[in-house]
């Protein structure tokens, strides 16, 4: 798909693709996206100088995903909150499926082959190979590990993390 924000951003591999309504809102210069990673209708709101957005080898997202690196000093009030800029950076390690309508907020790393529930503001990093889900999202299950039943409670109880 031919789509003007994805065209501006230079720092990209090979086969990268996305839908029609998907955006840059700002930092094109500050996004590094690898290779076969798929965008679908998203935005990405990077930052200028700290709030980096790298997305590496075989992401995807579902529908809806927000990308968000910036925001603004809400120890600021009024014209000064608005005009306040704060930066995060966001590392999405390859292989992550970030599902539709999912929110990624500024300083998170989410982790190689992990899975983003649909729905989801991930506030935290998220580990390798961990399926989370919810907002805030935790933990709800690894894919390559098998859990006895005492390990399942602990999880449920938000006890391990
Ligand atoms: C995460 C997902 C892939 C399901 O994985 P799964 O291994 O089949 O998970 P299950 O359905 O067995 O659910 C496991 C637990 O996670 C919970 N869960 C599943 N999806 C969730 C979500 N989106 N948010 C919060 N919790 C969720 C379930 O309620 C269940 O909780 P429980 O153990 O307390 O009963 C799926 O729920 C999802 O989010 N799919 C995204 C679909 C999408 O965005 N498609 C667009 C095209 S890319």
């Amino acid at each position: 798909m031919v789509n003007e924000h994805l065209e501006k951003i230079k720092n990209k591999g090979a086969w990268v693709d996305c839908e029609k309504d998907f955006q840059v809102f700002n930092g094109y210069e500050n996004i590094f996206l690898g290779s076969h990673i798929y965008l679908v209708d998203s935005i990405l709101n990077a930052g200028d100088t700290k709030g980096s957005i790298t997305i590496e080898d075989y992401v995807f997202f579902g529908h809806g995903v927000k990308i968000l690196a910036r925001g603004h000093d809400i120890t600021k009030f009024n014209q000064e909150r608005q005009e306040t800029i704060t930066e995060k950076p966001i590392h999405i390690k390859s292989g992550a499926w970030i599902a539709s309508s999912s929110i990624v907020l500024g300083g998170v790393t989410i982790g190689k082959d992990s899975v983003v529930a649909a729905g989801s503001v991930v506030t935290k990093d998220v580990p390798d190979f961990a399926v989370v889900g919810g907002n805030p999202a935790r933990i709800i299950k690894y894919i390559n590990k098998e859990f006895n039943f005492f390990q399942k409670l602990l999880f449920k109880l938000g006890i391990k993390k």
